[in-house]
């Protein structure tokens, strides 16, 4: 399936298919007989999540969560606002926050922050992709689907002002779709 404005496929449907399934097969290991809740980011990192739950073989509560940074994203000194809390508590739960990409980190830091003051047992993160180099604060993502250079990428949850979200695959948009 081929769109005009994707000049390049990064990861192909197979390869992403490939590699969530590999991803939930080692969450299913690493939390055997945990009380586990997958945080799925809206809107991003929703088509990951629900691809992930399902391949981890273990019995576990899916939640999703909204949130927007304040200001300059290029500051760290923004917090996260919350457009939509999760709906169950996480108190004493093994919380492992789905999202699509890690780029700079700054928001995810913050939502750390926040879900850390609600005494869950654990907060991990498993990123479906990491920009190389991108990174502006000290983040540690305990699943990392692949790494992808910096560019600006749409498809399989990613997005270009709202769009490209329900490509299959994940691939660089064409630049003269935003200049
Ligand atoms: P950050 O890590 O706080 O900078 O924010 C990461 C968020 O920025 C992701 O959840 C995406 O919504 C968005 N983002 C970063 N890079 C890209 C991209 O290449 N394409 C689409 N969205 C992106
Ligand atoms: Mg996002």
């Amino acid at each position: 399936m081929n769109h005009p404005d994707i000049t390049e496929v990064v990861l192909s449907e197979q390869q992403l298919k490939e590699r969530v399934a590999q991803m939930g097969s080692q969450i299913a290991q690493d939390y055997a007989g945990k009380d586990l809740v997958v945080v799925t980011i809206l809107r991003g990192g929703a088509i990951f999540a629900t691809d992930l739950v399902r391949a981890i073989d273990l019995p576990l509560e899916l939640d999703f969560m909204a949130v927007s940074s304040y200001g300059n994203s290029t500051t760290s000194s923004g917090r996260v606002r919350i457009l939509k809390d999760l709906s169950s508590s996480i108190e004493g739960k093994h919380v492992l926050i789905a999202e699509d990409i890690l780029d700079t980190g700054i928001t995810l830091s913050h939502l750390i922050a926040v879900l850390g003051h609600r005494n869950p047992a654990s907060i991990e993160i498993a990123a479906l992709l990491k920009k190389q180099g991108t990174q502006k604060v000290d983040i540690s993502c305990k699943y990392v689907g692949f790494d992808c250079p910096d560019a600006f990428i749409v498809g399989y949850g990613l997005d270009y002002a709202e769009r490209y979200r329900n490509l299959p695959y994940i691939g660089v948009l064409d630049p003269k779709v935003y200049a």
